[in-house]
């Protein structure tokens, strides 16, 4: 065993969580301690700089999405930016128009989504589900055929948190606009992984994560567009424009902003970086083990990410041979170990959805990190299968 491998377990799960940049941490601690007013505290100066401090990340991160800062509205993460999103706009839309309508999602978008959608269910909207093809991808002519004449909302995500695969945002926005349709896309995965304009896309509703992009756990944004009405989801104060009421968490926010800000600076030499190590990843496990199946299209995929099938072994009996040597998952973080709707929904067994693997790369994954973790996994499989 080389000293690598006795330094496991190795970390290949960056798509459910990125540890803390270290010039996050210290752009934080300043409002852990000394600037701890509360920025809706404006009749002191302790309140007067925490909320120059919020104001100004408000504005870095609108920079960075090219936006107005107003349309900024911080949240505790992706999973409440997309209930805002879900049922903030369904609820004010049946207000307006007073009745439910109907909304087009697809089958493997995370349960942060699934489940709002779910609840909106049973408050009598209509909702559609979309299949992905077997590679995991929108089918557009289906998404067109599904529009209804009371559609109002189309929430699919831009690159999926299990198999990576990036969805054809573009071609959906402009699907959504030609209608008057709105259109969310949760972008916790690939915002930070991937280039893309908001206002270009036609995106109406925009979710985004602060601790997939090694900044803080706890902070999140929805973006709106100006059009766009939301009913807020609790009440107690105007923060947030009263969409979003409760004391911000100057500190988190401050984190996220500069976490934004990194991954910005370091967007496309990342992209290149991570798309390079998982092509060899793939590459060499196909090599080891010849009859793995990927899940996912390859070519639409975000670089950081591989996904595959490992036939005729026991998922559970797999992840337990892994689990002291490398960090990786099976499916989405929030799953519960249930077998991956995602994977299910591509086709795979459920047998096979649980003998999966998600391996995620990150900024400090290196090369050889890559060739013990396929020593690792062809090791283990061999073993389960003799
Ligand atoms: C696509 C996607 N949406 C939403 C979430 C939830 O994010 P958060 O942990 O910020 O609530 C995740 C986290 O795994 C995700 O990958």
């Amino acid at each position: 065993m080389n000293e690598l491998m006795k330094r496991t377990p190795l970390a290949f799960d960056y798509q459910s969580s990125t540890p803390c940049d270290n010039r996050v941490i210290e752009a934080m601690a300043p409002y852990l301690y000394e600037v701890w007013g509360n920025p809706s505290s404006m009749q002191n100066s302790l309140g007067i700089h925490a909320s120059a401090a919020t104001s100004f990340a408000r504005e870095n991160l609108a920079s960075i999405l090219k936006i107005d800062p107003q349309r900024v509205i911080f949240t505790s993460g992706a999973t409440e930016a997309n209930n805002l999103a879900l049922l903030g706009h369904a609820r004010s839309k049946a207000f307006e128009k007073g009745t439910p309508g109907h909304l087009i999602t697809l089958s493997t978008e995370h349960n942060s989504v699934i489940e709002p959608l779910l609840q909106l269910r049973k408050e009598g909207f209509r909702i559609s589900e979309l299949r992905p093809n077997s590679d995991g991808l929108l089918i557009l002519e289906d998404l067109v055929n599904a529009f209804q004449e009371d559609t109002f909302l189309v929430s699919i995500m831009a690159a999926n948190n299990e198999i990576g695969v990036l969805q054809p945002i573009k071609k959906i926005g402009l699907l959504c606009k030609e209608r008057g349709i709105s259109f969310h896309c949760d972008t916790a995965q690939a915002f930070g992984n991937l280039v893309f304009d908001i206002d270009q896309i036609g995106i109406d509703l925009l979710t985004i994560s602060g601790h997939k992009i090694y900044g803080p756990k706890g902070i999140g944004a929805l973006i709106i567009s100006d059009k766009i009405k939301i009913q807020p989801l609790q009440f107690g104060g105007n923060q947030e424009n009263g969409i979003r009421p409760g004391t911000l968490p100057v500190p988190l926010v401050v984190g996220f902003s500069k976490a934004a800000e990194i991954a910005q600076d370091m967007l496309l030499e990342n992209m290149k970086r991570h798309a390079i190590l998982r092509d060899k990843l793939w590459i060499k496990m196909q090599n080891k083990v010849p009859d793995i199946i990927l899940n996912g299209s390859l070519e639409k995929r975000l670089p950081n990410n591989l996904n595959f099938t490992i036939k005729g072994v026991r998922g559970t009996q797999l992840h337990k041979q892994l689990r002291p040597f490398i960090a990786c998952s099976s499916g989405s973080a929030c799953s519960n170990g249930k077998p991956s709707h995602v994977l299910l929904s591509l086709g795979r067994t459920k047998q096979e959805a649980e003998a999966s693997l998600r391996l995620s790369i990150g900024r400090s994954t290196t090369l050889n990190e890559i060739d013990a973790a396929i020593e690792i996994i062809s090791r283990e499989v061999d073993q389960l299968r003799s």
